[in-house]
């Protein structure tokens, strides 16, 4: 069953880079895309840099506005959604991004900042602190960082445990749908292996289903139930893992597999 419906998905930026900076400069970073993500799935979206990626997935959670198409969640209407329903749905679908760092407050310690979804939503409940710090504790063990890391600060970790406290903060509100936007990009190769072993676990764990968008095939390879490979704002080809890597049916595909032969991930 399909949880998110993407038909006929448009954006066209508009720039003033001209010589005089008058004229105005179109960039269309997603030209008609369509697609389904199905319950409880990782659907793999790859591609070389630039290709609208990053546009496709923050206009499905709609961080980013677009310029026409549809997108249903759980048969709603995302883009014509009352803001009483918006909010909701907010709640349902969460990002995961390449930089946790920049995403983290630095003035924040972790427990503050993995809970501050909870708040926003109202979600803290009649018990309020304690029930806060509960939960906090819950979600930090189980991305496999240790109870005392909720009175640190985001500097004293590292690349990896900073990326384990963004998908914390991502799952406090127990999403059904999370876009997991290059977040082994940044990271060494073993550590990065270490988070998408973590990702997988924890969709089994919470019942995730995942767009996880990579410009690395042996990455979305092992994730992916299935694959979209992007090119230039429009998917070329999409399919199985198997199908995609063992048969691509497109130039732009085999391309892709070629450039990253035999590295694996474990
Ligand atoms: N705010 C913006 N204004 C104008 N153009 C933009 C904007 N954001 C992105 N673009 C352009 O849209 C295109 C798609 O960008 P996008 O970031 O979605 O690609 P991507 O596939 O995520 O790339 P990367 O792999 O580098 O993250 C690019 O040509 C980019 O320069
Ligand atoms: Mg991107």
């Amino acid at each position: 069953m399909a949880l998110v419906e993407v038909r006929d998905l448009v954006k066209i930026y508009q720039s003033d880079e001209g010589i005089f900076g008058k004229a105005k400069r179109e960039v269309r970073a997603v030209n008609g895309v369509s697609l389904d993500v199905n319950a409880g799935e990782t659907l793999g979206l790859v591609g070389e840099s630039g290709c609208g990626k990053t546009t496709l997935g923050r206009m499905i959670l709609r961080l980013i506005e677009p310029t026409s198409g549809q997108i249903r969640f759980n048969n709603q209407d995302v883009l014509n959604a009352s803001s009483g329903t918006l909010r909701r749905l907010r709640r349902d679908m969460q990002i995961i991004f390449q930089d946790p760092f920049a995403s983290l407050n630095p003035r924040m310690r972790i427990e503050q900042i993995i809970t501050e979804p909870l708040v926003i939503h109202g979600r803290n409940g009649r018990s309020g602190k304690s029930r806060l710090h509960d939960e906090a504790v819950k979600m930090i063990h189980a991305v496999g960082l240790d109870e005392e890391a909720l009175r640190r600060y985001p500097h004293e970790f590292s690349g990896g445990q900073r990326q384990r406290i963004g998908i914390a903060r991502a799952l406090m509100l127990r999403p059904k749908f999370v876009v997991c936007d290059e977040p082994v990009s940044a990271l060494d190769v073993s550590v990065g292996a270490q988070i998408v072993n973590l990702l997988k676990q924890l969709q089994r764990e919470f019942g995730l289903t995942y767009l996880f968008i990579s410009h690395s095939m042996p990455v979305v390879r092992y994730l992916s139930d299935r694959i979209a490979v992007m090119r230039q704002g429009e998917i070329v080809e999409l399919g199985t893992s198997e199908e995609i890597t063992s048969n691509p049916k497109h130039e732009y595909t085999k391309t892709l597999l070629a450039a990253t032969p035999e590295a694996k991930l474990q």
